[in-house]
């Protein structure tokens, strides 16, 4: 009976995803568009299931292997999606309204994936309206001695520790990430923790286990399912975040004194009320929940994303000893002209410092190609492709930043390709950060952390990149572009100038 079973279910499943491959190419060839056809009814989730190869390799070969098409389109169940290549379609999507949704479901009572990142629609528009006060260049003023604080305790920690300084560098690069934005989210402390208990959900949120695997190909092959089925992303993880911001907020409401972290501006969010959408009259509670919420993706991205921006510079600054040179005696200039401290000001005027990090963001953005998803119908203006409602697009980011077309020899590490006039002029060829209105929200954050941390470290440390036989390669990730098989060791200076 069980044999016959199986047999019945393999012999539906085939037939389904015969049929479901037929309806999907023949759904984009009557729009004109060029059909991958490996695995038509479920494209490059099957080949990232079944193959360990990082999600953003799938679509690299992709953009290799149609060099001449504007889209692409490909097999995601019964739910059209298509790779769009051309960069003026790609500008498009990225600043049309059409395209606000970036088209992750999730589902009611995952508290934790109800953030701006998940978030869709007029809830999200609401919820970027009222976070983004958090990101001005004044409130990073006012929050740089946080990141300060924490990239000087990880020098000291580097230094107590020599056997931090060789081996597992993006693991002790997180630690640092993750004590830093631990900071800027509930407040700093007298010492930055690197054995944070927070490292645990915010490595363990986007890690790529087999679960995590098949409940992202479901939620990008199939909504209705990941719906039925009542998946969650964040589960397990909410006891412990959303108490943890609890207890945060409840000592600070007992504070008189302004910390200008992220703790503090949730509790003036509370203390306004619901928050409103004028346009809509849309209206949200600022519960503890949906507040921590935000916090708790924050600190994901605070970590994850941030060490990986962290350890590509380092890498590359580590094999070009020219470059070490270079940025090390601008670092050191700056530190002597503000009397050894790192201020705000003092980092804004390492340039040399700035093109190495859009260099290393370049060869390795931390993320690795995005999602959208339109909201109505529409077109797209090269190639006049008609897309429905509902149709989810995925575009470029790290094939973009090696294509030779956009940049010469991309694979030649010269941070002197981001002349201010040149990154005005590359548009979405560079995009580390994302584009249009659901650009990263963070970015500025972001580079000031990774720099303080950069400064600090390079000022006590000379770095020596070791990569492992075979090379540089990527971890098998959904989003992430992961660097493995190479470490930075960290070698105390033994000459600076202060
Ligand atoms: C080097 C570090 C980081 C990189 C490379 C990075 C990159 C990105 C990218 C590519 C996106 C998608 C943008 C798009 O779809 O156009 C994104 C979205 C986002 N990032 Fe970051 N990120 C970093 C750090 C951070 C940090 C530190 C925070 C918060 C403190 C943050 C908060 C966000 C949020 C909230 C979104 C969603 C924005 C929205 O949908 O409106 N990111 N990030």
């Amino acid at each position: 009976m069980i044999v016959f079973l199986l047999l019945l279910g393999t012999a539906l499943a085939l037939t389904v995803s015969y049929f479901g491959g037929m309806y999907n190419e023949r759904y984009w060839r009557k729009r004109g568009v060029k059909f991958h056809e490996q695995n038509k009814f479920s494209g490059p989730f099957w080949e990232y299931m079944t193959k360990k190869v990082p999600f953003f390799q799938i679509f690299h070969d992709m953009y290799k292997e149609y060099p001449n098409e504007p889209v692409v389109g490909f097999g995601s169940f019964f739910s059209p999606s298509l790779y769009v290549k051309d960069k003026t379609n790609v500008q498009f999507v990225m600043q049309s309204p059409v395209f606000i949704d970036r088209g992750f479901e999730y589902n009611d009572g995952d508290q934790l994936a109800d953030n701006i990142l998940f978030m869709s629609g007029v809830r999200w528009k609401l919820m970027r309206q009222k976070m983004t006060p958090l990101f001005t260049a004044s409130k990073l003023k006012n929050m740089f001695y946080i990141m300060d604080k924490s990239a000087q305790d990880f020098v000291e920690y580097l230094q107590n520790n020599p056997e931090k300084r060789i081996g597992n560098t993006f693991e002790t690069l997180s630690t640092f990430c993750c004590a830093a934005i631990g900071a800027a989210v509930f407040g700093i402390t007298s010492k930055s923790t690197f054995d944070s208990p927070f490292l645990v959900p915010t490595r363990g949120a986007f890690n790529p286990t087999l679960w995590s695997n098949i409940r992202f190909s479901i939620n990008s092959l199939t909504p209705p399912l990941f719906k039925i089925l009542k998946l969650k992303f964040f589960k397990e993880y909410e006891e412990f975040f959303i108490g943890a911001m609890k207890q945060v907020f409840r000592q600070r409401e007992k504070e008189e004194t302004k910390k200008h972290d992220f703790a503090d501006i949730c509790l003036s969010i509370q203390k306004s009320g619901t928050m409103r959408h004028d346009e809509t009259g849309y209206t949200m509670e600022p519960t503890d929940e949906l507040l921590a919420a935000q916090g708790f993706f924050f600190f994901t991205a605070g970590v994850e994303p941030a060490a990986t921006g962290m350890f590509g510079a380092l890498i590359e600054i580590g094999r070009h000893p020219e470059i070490q040179k270079k940025v090390q005696q601008e670092i050191d200039d700056v530190f002597s002209k503000y009397n050894g401290e790192l201020s705000y000001d003092a980092i804004v005027e390492m340039e040399y410092l700035e093109k190495v990090l859009c260099e290393s963001l370049r060869v390795y953005p931390p993320i690795g190609y995005l999602t959208r998803r339109c909201i109505e119908d529409t077109e797209l203006p090269v190639g006049n492709i008609k897309l429905k409602k509902g149709t989810k697009v995925f575009t470029p980011i790290y094939e973009y930043h090696h294509d030779p077309q956009y940049f010469k020899d991309p694979e030649v590490f010269d941070p002197e390709r981001f002349s201010e006039d040149a990154k005005q002029s590359m548009g979405v060829t560079y995009m580390p950060f994302g584009y249009g209105p659901r650009i990263c929200i963070g970015a500025r954050y972001a580079r000031l952390q990774v720099k303080a941390g950069l400064a600090h470290v390079l000022h006590n440390f000379d770095v020596r990149t070791h990569v492992h036989k075979g090379g540089i390669k990527y971890g098998k990730d959904q989003v992430q572009v992961r660097m493995k098989n190479v470490e930075v060791e960290y070698i105390p200076r033994k000459i600076k100038s202060t």
